[in-house]
């Protein structure tokens, strides 16, 4: 992929082919997806259960850098790294030097200069958390938090992690993710993981104007009619319209949309009768989703918030655990 910051290596593995950097679903592997799911397993705490808290990056500072809004994803890298163990340092981008003009390269190497190990980044433009993992110290981890509309890796692997724990069998099933697609970083994410897990019915549902047109080579199929799309769906995946990224207008109308994309109950049952029903978050009720799904009873939409702390001990720990590897080894 050609980015604003060049070309799209894959430098988030490392000779031995282990995680050291946690940037996109795309150049992974099952095995690896499989067992970062596996490791998430083992550090999972229910919504009302005990936390497990575990002393694997006592000693390690982990920066949360957020160049873009986040309610989720900053919340549960932090409480992640915090049952850790890890130093956790938030970035506060506003009054940060960033207004005052201060590059994107030159934050992070004066944050690297407070012996930082890890970042955790969030940023508008798609490809800078690969450029970055090229600019780091060796013993330094990036962790993608959304670029652009390109990846949203932790999200996909949370979704795979929540489905995995009501539905094992993934290559099995039929899921739908549906919206708009095409500014979406979660569903091409998701997409890449899916699809390295096994799973052969992705069905990508929206309007002409929000569908990606390479869509067959990422694997999955096209549909327009929502209806139809749902007949058989085991997951069904809503997605936010991601109007800051829309440059001009590509939809009638808000109701419009809903009226022929918005989830509700009626088309719930369109879809198998245990259909688990999904939203990344932050959902708009009544444009994407109607309240009563995303508050009913086959709706996951908190679980996958809960999942993620689980989910991104597992990234954080493996990428750090790797590099520790790496130099205790020399
Ligand atoms: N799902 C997600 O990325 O949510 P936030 O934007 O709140 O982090």
């Amino acid at each position: 992929m050609q980015t604003p910051f060049g070309t799209d290596l894959n430098p988030q593995l490392n000779a031995s082919g282990e995680l050291q950097h946690f940037l996109d679903t795309d150049g992974l592997n099952r095995d690896i997806i499989e067992r970062i799911l596996d490791t998430a397993e083992t550090f999972f705490s229910p919504v009302d259960g005990k936390i497990k808290k575990v002393p694997l990056l006592r000693g390690k500072t982990v920066a949360n850098v957020f160049f873009e809004a986040s309610t989720r994803t900053r919340t549960t890298f932090e409480v992640a790294a915090n049952r850790l163990s890890a130093d956790v340092l938030n970035l506060d981008i506003g009054n940060s030097a960033t207004s005052k003009g201060e590059s994107l390269l030159d934050t992070i190497r004066n944050l690297q200069a407070m012996q930082v190990d890890m970042f955790v980044m969030r940023h508008a433009e798609s490809g800078a958390a690969h450029f970055l993992a090229q600019q780091v110290e060796p013993h330094v981890s990036i962790v993608n938090a959304g670029d652009g509309r390109h990846a949203h890796p932790s999200q996909a692997l949370l979704d795979a992690f929540t489905i995995r724990r009501h539905k094992p069998d993934i290559a099995s099933l039929s899921i739908g993710i549906v919206g708009d697609i095409l500014h979406s970083r979660v569903a091409r994410s998701q997409v890449h993981a899916l699809r390295l897990l096994g799973c052969r019915d992705i069905r990508l549902i929206g309007p002409q104007t929000l569908l990606p047109k390479s869509i067959g080579e990422l694997g999955a199929t096209r549909y327009h009619d929502f209806d139809r799309a749902l007949e058989g769906l085991d997951v069904v995946i809503m997605l936010r319209l991601q109007r800051e990224r829309m440059g001009t207008s590509l939809l009638p109308s808000q109701s419009e949309y809903f009226r022929e994309y918005g989830l509700t109950q009626r088309r719930v049952d369109l879809a198998k009768p245990d259909a688990l029903i999904m939203h990344p978050g932050p959902t708009n009720r009544g444009v994407e989703i109607a309240a009563d799904v995303a508050d009913g009873p086959q709706s996951v939409i908190l679980e996958q918030v809960n999942n993620g702390i689980a989910v991104r001990m597992a990234v954080m720990s493996m990428c750090l655990g790797n590099r520790q590897k790496e130099a205790a080894h020399g």
